[in-house]
């Protein structure tokens, strides 16, 4: 093996950090409000959910330095080598008063509470950056990982709507010296592995995927940590031991997007963030769900491989991509093996990975002519919240028959399955709304679902079955007209 650094080291606002001690299940939470007494970084629930934590995270991508506003309560420390940590504490106007974001905030009384406001104010940060003149629906969206509890958003939302008003990114801190930092952080990198270590919790960064292959390979007991927005909560929830952690949210080679004529072959290690463009270019019909799952901060971290990998059976993508016809490709040491997704999934807590095996890739088909698709995700609340019942459907439609359905479904069983009785039952159907009625009906064949507190399995049937009459009501010839009819 090559050099190993036994020390992570990153930019925290204007100073270098080197730090030995750190353990695998160390958060950059503790460490700024502890140890740093940096104490604008509020903590509200430790669990990703509120924003209140929000800090922005910068790192050299193939584009350049990119900002963008993460959990500091679920970010594992060790995972910030080689990043530039902004915190609320670093924020000032160009004249050195008051950004501009906190100016409006002030101006248009969005600041309401000591809580909530240091992490509004960082996630408005990362929009005005992004897009200074942001529409309405921008806003909410960069909002959805921000919760404010005394529901005063309208003041929040028209603050990030004016704060251009008060000057532009180009003369932002982050912007002006922008040159600096990333020869600063070019500095700090080394190409080695590091190890650090602290109370005998050991976390690894390897140099490399291949590097990430053979320390797996070699410690097939070790917890693999991508984005943490899991694993985060299994440390500050449950209060469990992660390491040894191998953290690989760093590794570019897992973090490409391939194009082919053919197919989208999409690295493990790609957030929902990167992901989003390519993913809603190529399948639009993701567009409205995508922004349903989590929030901006977690969709930042979280990542494709890490919503298979965890196999949950409400994972948001598993059942689109099931539909969409994706296979996953595993890979031990250098032996790689592909499957199609809905097979990896053997039974509730059960995956189809072998000790020291793990995701590399899923490879997603381009969609075909007459293929038409359909996505939902039915929770309690709109935004940031868990689903109850998740589906995908691609319906293939010729010369006025059904010739092929894939239809997948998340909350409906212990692990996201294909509804295959539905599906033979529409193959070879006339496309008509009385043919998902029929399918709709056979859904019991397929699926036996659970009652828990987020919905009754009567709930989740009824819901799952009515979304065969939502998938006609978008796509038959006279949807409308026929989902009344049903609905009566
Ligand atoms: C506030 C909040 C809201 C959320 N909302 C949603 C939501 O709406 N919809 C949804 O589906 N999920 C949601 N999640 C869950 C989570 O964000 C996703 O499951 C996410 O995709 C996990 O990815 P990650 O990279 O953070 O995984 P991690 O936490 O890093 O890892 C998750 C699991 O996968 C394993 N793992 C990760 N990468 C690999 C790999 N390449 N190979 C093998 N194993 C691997 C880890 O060992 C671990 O067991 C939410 C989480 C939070 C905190
Ligand atoms: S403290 Fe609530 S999201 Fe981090
Ligand atoms: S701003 Fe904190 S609860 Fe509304």
């Amino acid at each position: 093996m090559a050099m190993v650094r036994q020390e992570i080291r990153f930019l925290l606002n204007d100073d270098e950090m080197h730090l030995g001690g750190v353990g695998a299940g160390d958060t950059l939470l503790d460490f700024l409000r502890i140890r740093q007494r940096l104490t604008g970084t509020k903590e509200g629930c430790a669990e990703g959910d509120c924003g209140a934590c929000t800090v922005l995270v910068g790192r050299l991508t193939g584009g350049g330095l990119r900002y963008e506003p993460v959990n500091a309560c679920i970010r594992l420390l060790a995972s910030l080598d080689g990043c530039h940590v902004v915190t609320v504490e670093h924020l000032r106007g160009a004249d050195g008063g008051l950004h501009p974001v906190q100016r409006a905030m002030v101006e248009h009384h969005g600041s309401q509470c000591g809580f909530c406001t240091p992490g509004i104010v960082m996630a408005l940060y990362a929009l005005w950056m992004e897009t200074p003149r942001p529409s309405e629906t921008e806003v909410e969206i960069a909002l959805q990982g921000n919760l404010c509890r005394c529901t005063g958003y309208a003041p929040i939302v028209r603050a990030a709507l004016a704060a251009a008003d008060h000057g532009g990114p180009d003369g932002d801190i982050l912007v002006t010296e922008r040159e600096r930092v990333t020869a600063a952080l070019t500095g700090l990198r080394d190409g080695a592995r590091v190890e650090v270590v602290r109370d005998g919790q050991r976390a690894i960064l390897p140099a490399d995927v291949n590097d990430f292959a053979t320390a797996y390979a070699a410690e097939p007991e070790a917890t693999v940590v991508a984005g943490a927005t899991d694993v985060g909560l299994w440390v500050t929830k449950f209060l469990r031991d992660i390491g040894p952690a191998i953290l690989i949210g760093h590794l570019d080679g897992l973090q490409q997007i391939e194009e082919c004529e053919d197919a989208l072959t999409i690295g493990a290690g790609v957030s929902y963030s990167q992901a989003e463009k390519v993913l809603l270019d190529t399948f639009p019909h993701l567009r409205e769900y995508w922004h349903r799952i989590a929030g901006w901060q977690v969709r930042n971290m979280g990542t494709i491989g890490g919503n298979i990998a965890n196999g949950s059976p409400i994972g948001d993508l598993p059942p689109v991509l099931i539909a969409l016809g994706a296979r996953l490709v595993l890979r031990h040491g250098a032996a790689r093996r592909d499957l199609p997704l809905e097979a990896f999934f053997l039974d509730y807590g059960k995956q189809d990975c072998a000790p020291g095996e793990f995701v590399e890739s899923v490879v997603v088909p381009r969609p075909q002519h007459g293929v038409l698709h359909g996505a939902w995700k039915i929770s309690k609340r709109r935004d940031e919240d868990i689903s109850s019942v998740a589906a995908g459907f691609a319906v293939t439609v010729a010369q006025g028959r059904i010739t092929d359905a894939r239809i997948a479904f998340g909350g409906m069983a212990g692990v996201p399955k294909r509804a295959k009785a539905a599906e033979a039952m529409l193959i070879g159907a006339p496309f008509e709304g009385e043919s998902f009625v029929r399918a709709a009906q056979t859904l019991s064949q397929d699926f036996a679902p659970l009652s828990d507190w987020r919905a009754s399995a009567d709930y989740r049937m009824r819901v799952a079955q009515n979304l065969f009459q939502r998938f006609w009501a978008v796509h038959g010839d006279n949807g409308q007209a026929e989902l009344q009819r049903v609905e009566a």
